[in-house]
């Protein structure tokens, strides 16, 4: 399933309420464009521009086309049932966690240089580095189970009991993004 272009980069995931969006749609399952507003008060535009995404994405499909001319005649969609416990999975989702969890120590694009990095002996590498060196199962075993699980300092905390299991998967995911940029992210 691909990444609908633009659907959650940090900023727009988190601050014109796609979140919110998200989480309604779980709870209501089956909803038209004016019952998401009604419910989040999130602007047409942005409710509309969600929807389309994840429309395009495969999260969501049309139950029923609005019939032109009738009026309150609204489409009506329905969100796809296994999409997941919190929020849709692969890339995005391991991105937003990455920037909720983990970018204070090691930067937003995992460069090393969180707010927190300067504090901490040894300081989180730069994972445009270091990653190369090890395979996405060890990289999972530190996310679990914090970086003395593979013999190194205590400085990465283990998330194993704080996150889902589903959650450091898309981490893992996230990680081979970062360490295997795309030539425009490079
Ligand atoms: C408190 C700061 C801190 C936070 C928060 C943190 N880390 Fe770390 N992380 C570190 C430090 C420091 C190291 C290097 C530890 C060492 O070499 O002993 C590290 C190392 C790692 C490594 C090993 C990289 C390699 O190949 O060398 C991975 C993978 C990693 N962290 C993932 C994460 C993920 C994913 C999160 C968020 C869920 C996270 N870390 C949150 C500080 C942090």
């Amino acid at each position: 399933m691909g990444r609908p272009k633009g659907a959650h980069t940090r900023t727009t995931w988190l601050e014109d309420g796609r979140w919110t969006l998200w989480q309604c749609m779980r709870v209501l399952r089956i909803f038209t464009l004016p019952q998401l507003r009604a419910v989040t008060g999130c602007s047409a535009h942005n409710a509309k521009r969600y929807v389309r995404c994840l429309e395009q994405a495969g999260y969501v499909r049309r139950l029923r086309e609005r019939q032109r001319g009738v009026a309150g005649s609204h489409t009506v969609f329905a969100l796809i049932e296994d999409t997941g416990p919190v929020a849709p999975r692969g890339q995005t989702d391991g991105k937003r966690l990455f920037v909720h969890y983990c970018a204070t120590c090691h930067g937003d694009a995992g460069q090393g240089d969180g707010q927190n990095a300067y504090n901490l002996d040894p300081p989180p590498p730069d994972f445009h580095e270091s990653l190369k060196v090890h395979q996405p199962s060890y990289w999972r075993q530190i996310i679990e189970g914090g970086s003395v699980a593979v013999g190194r300092s205590p400085q990465c905390p283990p998330w194993g009991r704080t996150l889902a299991s589903s959650d450091l998967d898309a981490l893992v995911a996230y990680l081979e993004v970062l360490a295997n940029p795309s030539p425009a992210q490079k």
